[in-house]
């Protein structure tokens, strides 16, 4: 594939603005954007949070890879995934497969600061703080397979896509 038709994928934990920067780098790239959290919500006909406390957090994942497998059949998109996207072995090996990885951190102060107290994400009800703690360390190398990594802290989303597009496979 050359590069200019491959999907660029961004991941990386809840909060650390890959809708935000996908949003832009799709603008800059005239890539088709797609976000995973939207394409699942448009399928199961209902909220993330409905889907967990209805179906489960496994029928959740489940739909996430048949959805994630679905968008990456196309070429040049730009997708935001899900924070946890990264958590099924084949999901990353077919990211790998299907684009360029990139992945976004962000340390513990910046992930809160961005997500608040939103109840949109169910794996943060109760106690945002804490579970975004124990999920940063939980998945300390789930991120580790992306081709590049930017590190946010700091940066507003027109940085973090400049310094994308820098990086930017040729
Ligand atoms: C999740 C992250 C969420 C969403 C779901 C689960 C996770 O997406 O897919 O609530 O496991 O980290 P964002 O990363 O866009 O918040």
């Amino acid at each position: 594939m050359r590069p200019e038709q491959e999907n660029w994928i961004l991941i990386g934990m809840m909060g650390t603005g890959k809708s935000t920067v996908a949003e832009l780098l799709a603008r800059k790239t005239g890539r088709k954007l797609v976000d995973l959290d939207a394409e699942i919500v448009n399928e199961a006909g209902c909220p993330i949070a409905d889907i967990f406390e209805q179906q489960g957090e496994a029928a959740f994942r489940a739909l996430e890879s048949s959805v994630l497998d679905r968008i990456l059949q196309n070429q040049q998109v730009v997708l935001a995934t899900g924070g946890g996207a990264v958590l099924k072995p084949e999901n990353c090996s077919l990211m790998r497969d299907k684009g360029w990885v990139i992945a976004l951190k962000a340390d513990a102060a910046a992930i809160l600061k961005r997500v608040g107290e939103d109840s949109g994400r169910p794996l943060l009800a109760g106690g945002a703080q804490e579970r975004i703690i124990r999920l940063l360390e939980e998945r300390k190398h789930a991120y580790d397979f992306a081709h590049c990594t930017v590190d946010t802290n700091g940066l507003e989303p027109e940085q973090v896509a400049e310094q994308i597009l820098m990086h930017q496979r040729v």
